[in-house]
């Protein structure tokens, strides 16, 4: 179903906008979906403050999945982010609930913070393309977050 939304763009510019929002809803909350299970799966050394630093990047995930998917509502249309579609719909890889060790779940996850960010970018494009800055700016916001905490979570792969 469509609403009207308060904002003074048309459909021709909001059609693709929400298409590329949907992507990013489904692709953030799949990543949000397996840092969660890398939250309660850590153990080993570190195991403690990866659990505590996989919780606060999970928050922070989150926070973008929420303001994107109502962005979307603003523009008119309904959210349909159900873990069934996101499920059918995202771009990122299955999350291997069998991984223990800290540093494995820092590898897997760093492929899909990157992954999960070329679809921000993407989006970002589009919102550019279509001149809906608001969109623009709540998918900037988000890809410095990814960009930010993806890093934090690559560092722990660094050595020498
Ligand atoms: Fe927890």
């Amino acid at each position: 179903m469509k609403f009207d939304s308060l904002s003074p763009l048309g459909d021709e510019q909001l059609t693709p906008v929400v298409a590329a929002l949907r992507q990013c809803v489904y692709d953030l909350s799949a990543l949000h979906a397996a840092i969660y299970v890398a939250h309660r799966n850590v153990k080993g050394p570190g195991a403690e403050s990866f659990h505590r630093f996989f919780g606060e990047v999970a928050a922070v995930v989150f926070g973008h999945v929420d303001t994107l998917d109502e962005r979307i509502t603003q523009l008119g249309e309904q959210s349909d982010a159900t873990v069934e579609q996101v499920a059918k719909a995202t771009t990122l890889p299955k999350y291997d609930a069998a991984i223990v060790d800290g540093m494995k779940h820092c590898r897997a996850l760093v492929e899909m913070f990157r992954t999960a960010n070329e679809t921000l970018h993407s989006a970002r494009d589009i919102a550019d393309d279509n001149g809906d800055q608001n969109t623009f700016d709540d998918l900037v916001q988000a890809s410095k977050d990814l960009e930010k905490y993806g890093t934090r979570i690559g560092n722990h792969l660094v050595s020498g």
